[in-house]
């Protein structure tokens, strides 16, 4: 009897460790070169079946049990938002940071893969660039199926910004083409009338893109949570510079704004 127990417990413990060396290997993405060739070529890079089906069902779970802490996205750049976006972004979002992945277990594993997957971009494209990533930002975020996407915008304003790349891991099982949702891309520095290409959020799809490419989230349908799990590669010296460079426009807004109230008080009351 003992030695039944023994012999499932066992088995219990390998699969286990299995599993979950299963969800620690690495995207490996700068070894795949079609993908590179793609990310080169066009900006951006797409890999289907990225992470196996029980981690984006596991990560779907987890991120349905965060919704208690999510707020509505705003559109953003460096420090300043644009709190009446409701319209523009229609998703649900948290920033993923240690203290709110705190109480999760296989988000873990996805933000892991993440920032290693930041180390192999820098040494397969942004060290050519003259440029690295020293962090890597995660956001979880949930569109309700209200028919609302994210209309088309730019994660970084150009190279010289703090955001380098953005990478995104899609945890919809079973979405279908009917529930909308797809990600744009334009690839190159194009117009909005020029041709994007489209990329369905499935599960565990993976998308790598320069977050200075224009892109877009088509409205999601028919009521369907689409879920997508966020990483921006960032050059820390590089988004301080930016916010910086925000606060001074800022500041002398401001400041411009001051001086021609005085002159308008100025002119009124000289009765010119
Ligand atoms: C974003 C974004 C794309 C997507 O949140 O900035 O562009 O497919 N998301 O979720
Ligand atoms: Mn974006």
């Amino acid at each position: 009897m003992l030695v039944v127990v023994a012999l499932i417990a066992g088995y219990a413990v390998a699969r286990a460790r299995r599993r979950v060396a299963r969800f620690s290997t690495p995207f490996d993405c700068a070894a795949d070169e079609t993908f590179m060739r793609s990310l080169r070529e066009k900006g951006y890079a797409v890999r289907e079946h990225a992470i196996p089906r029980e981690l984006v069902l596991a990560c779907a779970e987890e991120a349905r049990g965060l919704s208690h802490v999510m707020k509505h996205g705003q559109i953003q750049n460096g420090l300043q938002s644009d709190q009446g976006a409701r319209k523009a972004r229609g998703d649900k979002m948290v920033t993923l940071n240690p203290r709110v992945a705190c109480n999760t277990r296989y988000l873990p594993y996805l933000m892991d893969k993440f920032d290693l997957l930041r180390t192999e971009m820098n040494g397969a494209v942004l060290e050519a660039k003259d440029t690295h990533a020293d962090c890597t930002t995660f956001m979880l975020a949930v569109y309700p199926g209200d028919g609302t996407g994210y209309v088309r915008h730019k994660d970084s304003d150009d190279a010289h910004t703090g955001r380098k790349l953005t990478a995104i891991v899609y945890l919809n099982e079973g979405w279908k083409a009917t529930d909308g949702g797809s990600f744009r891309i334009w690839p190159g520095d194009c117009g909005d009338s020029d041709p994007c290409e489209e990329v369905a959020p499935d599960g565990g799809k993976l998308v790598v893109f320069y977050s200075n490419l224009w892109h877009e989230v088509l409205p999601v349908v028919n009521g369907s949570a689409r879920i997508a799990c966020t990483a921006w590669f960032s050059n820390r010296a590089d988004l301080a510079a930016e916010i910086i460079a925000e606060e001074r426009a800022a500041k002398l807004d401001q400041a411009l704004k001051k001086i021609a109230l005085k002159k308008l008080r100025r002119t009124m009351n000289s009765g010119k």
